[in-house]
């Protein structure tokens, strides 16, 4: 197998693959809600962004059936967000029956319905590659980022080192639909200072945690 990683080409999608994605969703949310309780793997991906959560207001998008908020959520005033309904219908009674309370709303990454800089963290684990357009959806997740704010990310990419098993993983997500980026660039696009940790997959699963800049504090300041 040559060994190259071969990112997606984005310009091709559009609101329709958000839309059939969408449906597929809507097809399996009981069955992704069950399948994740009982997947440890999944758990322990997804759980490597709890210990850097920081501040006091929390927002985590594409929540799913929100196994991962249910975690934090009690620590934290936590907002979510997540573009399928029935996830979301799933989610609040998970944390219902949890006794947490969380606000929870059905919409878009695209146009998050929150005030610019107004989260000390945001979380957004397994969804990242599944946006069909990477800036519009970074620009969000950053503008609604304070200055000083971590955007932690669990997420599908190559293996920095290549190795064989980690790229077959990483081509594997491709088929079942996943869109695959350079996050440098993307992160590099929005001045997002960032750290890229492998945790699992063979290299395939990445941690990344990005801050964003605090210079706007700075300015408002001196002004
Ligand atoms: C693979 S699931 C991951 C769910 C959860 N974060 C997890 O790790 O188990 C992807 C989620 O992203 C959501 N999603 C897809 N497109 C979205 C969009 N444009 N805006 C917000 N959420 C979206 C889906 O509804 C779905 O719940």
């Amino acid at each position: 197998m040559k060994k190259q990683k071969n990112y997606s080409n984005e310009s091709a999608l559009s609101d329709e693959f958000t839309e059939k994605n969408n449906i597929l969703y809507s097809k399996i949310a009981k069955g992704y809600d069950i399948l994740i309780k009982v997947l440890p793997i999944w758990n322990n991906w997804n759980s490597h962004a709890i210990p850097h959560i920081e501040g006091k207001r929390v927002l985590e998008v594409s929540f799913g059936t929100g196994l991962l908020l249910s975690k934090y959520a009690s620590n934290y005033e936590t907002f979510g967000i997540d573009y399928n309904p029935k996830m979301v219908e799933i989610a609040k009674k998970n944390i219902r029956d949890k006794g947490i309370s969380a606000q929870l709303l059905q919409g878009n990454v695209e146009s998050l319905p929150y005030n610019s800089n107004s989260f000390d963290t945001v979380l957004n684990t397994m969804a990242f590659t599944g946006y069909p357009d990477s800036l519009k959806a970074m620009s969000e997740l950053n503008r609604v980022l304070k200055p000083g704010g971590k955007l932690i990310m669990v997420d599908i990419n190559f293996p920095k080192n290549m190795n064989i098993l980690g790229m077959l993983l990483t081509k594997f997500w491709i088929l079942l639909g996943d869109v695959i980026r350079d996050m440098e660039k993307v992160f590099n696009h929005f001045d997002l200072d960032y750290t890229d940790k492998e945790i699992g997959g063979f290299g395939s699963v990445h941690l990344y945690i990005a801050t964003k800049s605090s210079k706007e504090v700075i300015t408002q300041q001196i002004d």
